[in-house]
């Protein structure tokens, strides 16, 4: 499996323990006005991290060059903001609202940067490793 495939499973459980942690204590505390932060950390954290990762497993070829890392960093940092600036707007922090709209937007460049990796030949990002000669 490409080390790309690993790194997106490692941050998928990671953002799949906080979400399910967010759930437990919405579901103890009787307060569920987290929910959506809860559900977009386990939707966008976990599910669509490990999509990213089992496609890149799946088509190791996709995963060479910069860009998937690229891409990689970008999505993920979009997500984590997005998470707690969410969680914390849920909370009452009214503030975090162009917080939560920028990171929707980094997350959605991540998403399209996938687009990109899915719909274009492997190694086909800009930068991209050169080919060893064959
Ligand atoms: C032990 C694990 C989990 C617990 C204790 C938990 C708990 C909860 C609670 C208390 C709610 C609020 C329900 C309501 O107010 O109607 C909720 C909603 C939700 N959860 Fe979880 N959850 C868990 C795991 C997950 C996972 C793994 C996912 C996704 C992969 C997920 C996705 C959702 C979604 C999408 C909603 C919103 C549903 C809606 O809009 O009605 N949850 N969860
Ligand atoms: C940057 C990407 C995304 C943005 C900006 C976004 C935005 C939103 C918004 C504004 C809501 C309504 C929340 C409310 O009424 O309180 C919502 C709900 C929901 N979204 Fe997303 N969404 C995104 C990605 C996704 C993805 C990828 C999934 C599934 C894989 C998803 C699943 C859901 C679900 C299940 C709900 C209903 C649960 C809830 O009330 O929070 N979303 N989303």
């Amino acid at each position: 499996m490409p080390g790309l495939s690993h790194l997106y499973f490692r941050s998928a459980i990671v953002f799949l323990i906080v979400g399910i942690s967010v759930g437990i204590h919405m579901s103890v505390s009787g307060n569920h006005n987290v929910i959506g932060a809860h559900a977009h950390i386990n939707l966008l954290g976990w599910v669509t991290s490990a999509l990213f990762g089992g496609y890149y497993a799946l088509n190791p070829a996709k995963a060479t060059g910069r860009l998937p890392m690229v891409q990689y960093f970008i999505y993920t940092i979009g997500v984590v903001i997005m998470g707690v600036s969410l969680y914390l707007l849920l909370q009452g922090n009214l503030g975090m609202e162009p917080i939560v709209a920028a990171s929707s937007l980094i997350t959605f460049a991540g998403v399209l940067l996938f687009a990109w990796v899915v719909f274009m030949p492997a190694g086909a990002g800009v930068h991209a490793t050169p080919r060893a000669a064959e």
